[in-house]
Order: structure tokens, then sequence, then C-alpha cells
């Protein structure tokens, strides 16, 4: 599914990524993890097709990455809800600018809004919500497009402990439910073996270490010894990247 070579990415001078390399497989889910400033915003922005590489190459499905894909859904940092719009035309205004037409816009949103269980909140303005709730809005306006690639920056950092867990929760249910790849930005090495089928460590603009998560999908994961080994496995390459940096 994306396939990315060797690419730099620069913010004038500075080199953000540097000879970066990465595949991710269709229908797999990918964790970027790794400390602040080490570029992983800037690698899901490449990924999403906002910031230009300076050298290297991103190809998804095939295609040379070159603008916007409109199947690629990106939930931001800050959840990038419109304020003036209620809940349902923020979901609605995505689909109105494609042409979809009223019949499917109301099925389509309505829909998406139930199965992410904020239907009753649908006439309400984004600062009406609490950030689980915003939280969940930012993920059904995400998927009312159908994306068959979902790009999410740090989509549970906000949340306290327990809505944490809920939000997770429900991308891995959105996750087997619907067929997509899922690239997700985290600061939480919880949720990069909650969520990631692999994980990737990023430091100083660099993957440091690609690890394959065999626990990835596991029932009841949270309660196994298995998910918690894995989680000190992953802090142990943090803390020696640490170390190095
Ligand atoms: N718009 C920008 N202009 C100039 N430099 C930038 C810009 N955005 C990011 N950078 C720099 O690029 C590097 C990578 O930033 P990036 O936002 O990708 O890091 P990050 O890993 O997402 O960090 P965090 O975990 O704090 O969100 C940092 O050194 C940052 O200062
Ligand atoms: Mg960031």
């Amino acid at each position: 599914m994306i396939n990315v070579r060797n690419i730099d990415v620069k913010y004038g001078s500075e080199t953000a990524l540097a000879g970066l390399s990465l595949n991710v497989e269709r229908n797999s889910t990918c964790a970027i993890i790794g400390p602040s400033g080490c570029g992983k915003t800037t690698l899901l922005y490449a990924l999403a097709g906002i910031l230009k590489t300076s050298s290297g190459r991103i190809e998804i499905n095939g295609s040379e990455l070159s603008h916007i894909r409109p199947n690629t859904g990106l939930i931001l940092q800050n959840y990038g809800l419109l304020p003036w719009k209620t809940v349902w035309n923020n979901l609605a205004f995505p689909l109105k600018t494609r042409s979809v037409s009223k019949t499917e816009i109301r099925e389509r949103v309505g829909s998406t809004l139930d199965i992410l269980g904020i239907g009753e909140f649908s006439k309400k303005y984004p600062d009406e919500l609490s950030g689980g709730q915003k939280q969940r809005v930012a993920i059904a306006r995400s998927l009312v497009l159908k994306p068959d690639l979902l790009l999410m920056d740090e989509a549970s950092s906000a949340l306290d402990a327990i809505t944490k867990e809920q939000i997770q929760d429900l991308i891995l249910d959105i996750y087997k439910k619907n067929k997509m790849t899922l690239v997700f930005v985290t600061h939480n090495i919880e949720e990069a073996v909650f969520l990631g089928q692999k994980i990737v460590v990023m430091n100083s603009g660099e993957i440091s270490k690609t690890i394959h998560n065999p626990c990835f999908e596991l029932e009841n994961l949270r309660t196994r010894i298995e998910f918690y080994q894995m989680c000190l496995e992953v802090r142990k390459v943090l803390d020696e990247d640490n170390e190095k940096f």
C-alpha cells in the first residue's frame, strides 16, 4: 500500500526527515512513535501529500504520490473540526464539496454518527462537546469519506486514561470492520502496542527500529502479560535511542 523510498523532507534549510524508507502493507496498521520533534507529524503529512519531499519517492498503491489523495483520511492532533458548523454539518460538508447526493449524505452521515455513538450530538457545535466526543466526531468526519488509508496524529493524546482506551477500542473496531490501512502517530507506548501491527520507532528524522508486533488483535490484549512484555520491548528501544542522542 505505502512504499516510502529514501525521502528527505526539509523546512527551509532544516532537514526534518533524512533518507527515510518505510513499507506499510495494505489493510495493516502501523504505529509511529518517538520523541518530540523527531519528525512523526512531518512523516504523516508527507504520506498525506500535504508536505513535499525534497528527494526520494512515496508510492501509494503503486503510483507516485503527487497530490492529496481523495481516499486518504487525515485526523489531526487538534481534531480539525469546523467550530461554526454543527456535528452533522462537519460530516456533511466534505461530502457536499464532493457533490454527493443529498439522500446519500443523509444516509452516510446518519450511519457514521451511529457507529461512533454520537448520533445524539448531531445538532451540537464542537465547542459544546467533551474531548472524547470531539475525537469521535473527528474520526467520523474522516470515515464518512470511506478512506482506504487513514492517517492519525496523536488521536487520543488529549484524553484521560479511560476515554483514551475507549477511543483505542473504537479505532480497532473500525479497522476490523472496514478494509483500510491505518498509520498513526502516538507518544503512548501502550497505544502503539494495542493498535500497531508494526511499530516504527523514530529518532532525529530517521527510523531507528521497526518492531513486528505479534500481540496485535489478540483477545483481551490489555489483560495479557505478552502485552506488557511488548510494551517493555518498545520502551527499551526508546530508552536506548535516548542514550544515543
Ligand atoms: N512548519 C515548520 N517550520 C519549520 N520547522 C518545522 C515546522 N514543523 C516542524 N518543524 C521542525 O521539524 C522537526 C520535526 O517536527 P515534527 O512536527 O514532525 O515532530 P514530531 O515528531 O511530530 O513532534 P511532536 O511529538 O512534538 O508532535 C522539528 O525539529 C520541528 O522543529
Ligand atoms: Mg507531532
